[in-house]
């Protein structure tokens, strides 16, 4: 048998295995020291009550021969997409519940969607970016190209026309640098994919962070039904990163290559996935009930504030950032030019707070750090307090 070489290309761990390794070991050798982590994006508030509740009733109607459900359709149930598509609604922005599929979050999405697309194809992503965009399509042997964000346009970086990609992930608001793409941002890239004969991946996980006024929804720019891919996640917006749910969107006209893209996701998605779970799905559908939205916007508050709190310091320090406005990432600066990892060491190692070294995220990274703002309150205030320290002390 021969194994796929493709994954002799891969950088040998993923960031955030390296993260929590070290951190990990650190901990072990010093048990008496607390140590704060906002390393990765994992929410720390509880689900919302009503969810908690929709989720209790869903695991009781299992109890139950008249109510008991056993496998769910692949797309998930016909509530929780009519739920997200009148959220959509609400946005000005016109998705079919049945162009929505129903998935256990993101990453998963991210990484398979590549399964409908030929290897040949050339993927393009922002550098820094989400290693699932890159890591998966490495995989799948495909070529990869990159549009470089940097300090000068923002940490939000536009395609070179003179580059011709077939897939173009987007992610805003972007993780890791926190920045979001404009309205005429998105159009610019719609034009482009148009041109190309693109499919833009547009992930939005981080949507409900948006203060600003700017799209909730690729679909929300012209031209989007004819290239695009919408995939979202409950895990930042309602707190599901460990009860998994999210979904994608797939408008039933894009067309590629002779081929419906919905049919074979649709295809792709009978074939190696069984759905996500009934009391999941009620828990889900609770999020788009209007005490839902209410209740989770409460917790999207809490984080906001703690991105004031970090986003404050860093102001104070006098250090450049972007994001902490319309996202729950804030990417900072490693001071005094230092790497990302030397920063994260001496972090660790002075202040006991963890973060994620910019480089992790692409060469685009080098020099600069993440912070995410889904902490403990008093945690939070806490690592900003060591950090000024650490800064001030290094600033000197
Ligand atoms: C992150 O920290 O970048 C995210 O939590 C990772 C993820 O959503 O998979």
């Amino acid at each position: 048998m021969k194994i796929n070489k493709n994954f002799d290309n891969l950088v040998p761990n993923y960031l955030f295995a390296d993260v929590a390794k070290k951190t990990n070991d650190y901990i072990k050798a010093h048990p008496d020291k607390k140590v704060i982590k906002l390393g990765i994006g994992d929410v720390t508030l509880p689900l919302a009550p009503v969810v908690i509740e929709a989720m209790k009733n869903g695991t009781e109607d299992l109890a139950h021969k008249d109510t008991f459900k056993g496998y769910p359709d692949c797309d998930g149930y016909d509530f929780l997409r009519e739920a997200i598509s009148g959220y959509y609604k609400t946005l000005g922005v016109t998705v079919a519940a049945d162009e929505i599929f129903v998935s256990d979050g993101a990453k998963s999405d991210c990484g398979n969607i590549g399964d409908i697309f030929d290897k040949d194809n050339t993927v393009l992503v922002t550098d820094p970016v989400y290693p699932v965009y890159v890591d998966s399509n490495i995989m799948a042997g495909r070529k990869i190209v990159y549009a470089g964000s940097n300090k000068e346009n923002g940490f939000a970086a536009m395609p070179d026309d003179s580059v011709k990609a077939d897939i173009i992930y987007l992610c805003s608001p972007n993780n890791p640098t926190g920045s979001a793409y404009t309205a005429e941002q998105i159009k610019v890239l719609i034009d482009y994919a148009l041109k190309n004969v693109a499919v833009i991946i547009y992930d939005c996980s981080y949507v409900a962070f948006i203060t600003e006024d700017l799209p909730r929804s690729i679909f929300a720019v012209e031209g989007a039904h004819k290239c695009a891919v919408e995939i979202c996640s409950l895990s930042k917006t309602a707190g599901f990163t460990g009860t998994r749910c999210g979904y994608t969107v797939i408008p039933k006209e894009l067309e590629r290559d002779g081929h419906n893209i919905y049919s074979a996701w649709y295809r792709r998605q009978a074939t190696k996935f069984n759905g996500v779970s009934w009391p999941v799905q009620c828990a889900a559908a609770a999020v788009f009930s209007q005490e839902g939205q209410k209740q989770i916007k409460e917790n999207i508050s809490y984080y906001q504030e703690n991105a004031k709190i970090i986003s404050s310091a860093l102001d104070e320090l006098g250090i450049y950032y972007t994001g902490g406005k319309n996202s729950p990432y804030i990417w900072l600066k490693c001071p005094n030019n230092m790497g990302s990892w030397e920063f994260f060491d001496l972090l660790l190692n002075e202040a006991n707070v963890v973060g994620t070294p910019g480089e992790g995220f692409g060469a685009n990274g080098a020099g600069y750090f993440r912070l995410t703002s889904f902490g403990d309150r008093n945690n939070t205030i806490e690592a900003v307090d060591r950090l000024k320290k650490l800064l001030t002390k290094l600033l000197k």
